[in-house]
């Protein structure tokens, strides 16, 4: 991570802003601590409120302390409301960042529920809303939680993290909240819309993302077979991940819908998680018409179990064999290439022969702009490995040999693929 005092992040871009930072009970709210303290030094001004139960984990009088202002927590209390009313409070903000955000919160935000001061403020507020979940990871896998995280993304709240890894529970997997310097350069992206200087270090804007938003499919999908098993693939996400990373550094807004992986969400990116490709299909399809570019890097499942059985299947004394009977899934990224209001597309076929011919096949029949091909049949490269190579060819480059990008770690050769999706989709927008 880029150090607190790096040119990108010196304040420029936190100084001045009027920033609420609403603190709702998990225990991640131990690092509001030091995040309001980030904030203010970076040279915002920074208002906290708490939710009631964040008060069990953390002193309103810590916050007090760090930002110099009174702490709100109650919706109701007259000598706070006389300072500065919860209308007015709402109206100040410009940035409404709540860290950590637990569940409970976020279904009611999901709903609009104005229970609190912190949810009425939400709902009053045209402020721009930044969360950092934070829970227990059944708790953010729970579908209900997953329908939540979705609803708040379509309503214009940014998703950071949660990342993944050990969690105060003992439990391992994804809910711990980002760390507070992640968080404040998170922040430092552009909300959708808003500019940012180029970032590729030409200096002409070449690949230059500001204001775009990038849907990015990645890792692999789980089709139930019973309660306990599942269909799957070896995908690691490592090359969606990496887009992801890529895309963001580059100032776009990112969101990744990713199946089950054991990676860390880059920082400044929204990600949904989701494990089949059923799940994986109507998230692409719901964000499909509101974002500039689509990447298909997932490895999806090309068929999944008719009917997963409600319990887990056991094995028949006397029979040597087991019938499934598998269903097709629906082909994800060519589904959202033949829409009428279609972003730009752009799909990966991992091959092991004839990788041009089955690549360009694939770039016509599912109707895509741009498609990455990787010889998987390589040692090193492809799933899993952190390198890879890939042959680049685009829509209308019949007569072209398309772009062969050489062995590299997956982080310069995500970059890479970015830019040139971001230099095709201009060129096709000035055809
Ligand atoms: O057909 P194949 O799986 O080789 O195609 C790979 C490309 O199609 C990738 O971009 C992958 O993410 C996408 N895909 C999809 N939905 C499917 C199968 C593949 O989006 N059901």
């Amino acid at each position: 991570m880029s150090s607190l005092s790096d040119t990108r992040l010196d304040g420029r871009q936190i100084a001045g802003r009027r920033i609420l930072l609403g603190i709702s009970a998990g225990i991640a709210a131990y690092k509001s601590a030091q995040l309001a303290r980030l904030l203010t030094q970076a040279g915002a001004e920074v208002r906290v409120v708490m939710t009631e139960g964040a008060q069990a984990f953390i002193a309103p009088l810590t916050l007090q302390a760090l930002t110099g202002e009174a702490v709100r927590t109650s919706l109701l209390d007259p000598e706070a409301e006389a300072g500065m009313g919860h209308i007015e409070l709402a109206r100040w903000a410009d940035t409404i960042l709540i860290a950590p955000a637990t569940a409970d919160l976020m279904a009611r935000l999901a709903m609009g529920l104005a229970d609190d001061l912190l949810t009425t403020l939400c709902l009053a507020s045209d402020a721009d809303k930044v969360m950092a979940p934070a829970m227990n990871q059944a708790m953010w896998r729970h579908p209900a939680t997953r329908r939540n995280a979705a609803q708040l993304a379509d309503d214009g709240w940014r998703l950071l993290g949660p990342a993944s890894g050990d969690q105060a529970c003992g439990d391992v997997g994804p809910g711990r909240m980002l760390e507070p310097e992640a968080i404040l350069e998170a922040l430092l992206a552009p909300a959708p819309g808003v500019a940012i200087p180029p970032t590729d270090g030409d200096g002409d804007g070449d690949g230059d993302a500001a204001g775009l938003h990038l849907v990015i499919t990645a890792g692999p999908t789980r089709e139930p077979l019973d309660p306990v098993r599942y269909l799957s693939n070896h995908s690691s996400g490592k090359m969606g991940y990496a887009l992801a990373a890529a895309a963001a550094a580059l100032g776009a807004r990112v969101t990744l819908i990713s199946g089950p992986v054991a990676l860390a969400t880059p920082e400044g990116v929204e990600r949904l998680d989701v494990e089949t490709a059923s799940e994986m299909h109507a998230a692409a399809q719901r964000l499909a018409s509101e974002c500039d570019l689509f990447i298909g890097c997932a490895a999806v499942a090309d068929y999944r179990a008719e009917s997963p059985a409600d319990h887990k299947i056991k094995k028949r004394e006397g029979e040597e064999s087991l019938t499934l009977r598998l269903v097709k899934n629906p082909d994800i990224i060519a589904e959202v290439a033949a829409r009428a209001d279609r972003p730009f597309v752009v799909g990966f076929a991992a091959e092991t022969r004839d990788l041009e011919a089955y690549a360009r096949d694939k770039l016509a029949r599912k109707g895509l702009d741009m498609i990455v091909a990787n010889d998987v049949s390589q040692a090193g490269l492809g799933f899993g490995a952190d390198d890879n190579a890939a042959l680049l060819l685009w829509r209308d480059g019949e007569g072209e040999s398309g772009e062969a990008l050489p062995p590299q770690p997956k982080a310069a050769l995500a970059r890479a693929v970015i830019e040139r999706a971001l230099e095709r989709r201009r060129a096709a927008a000035t055809d």
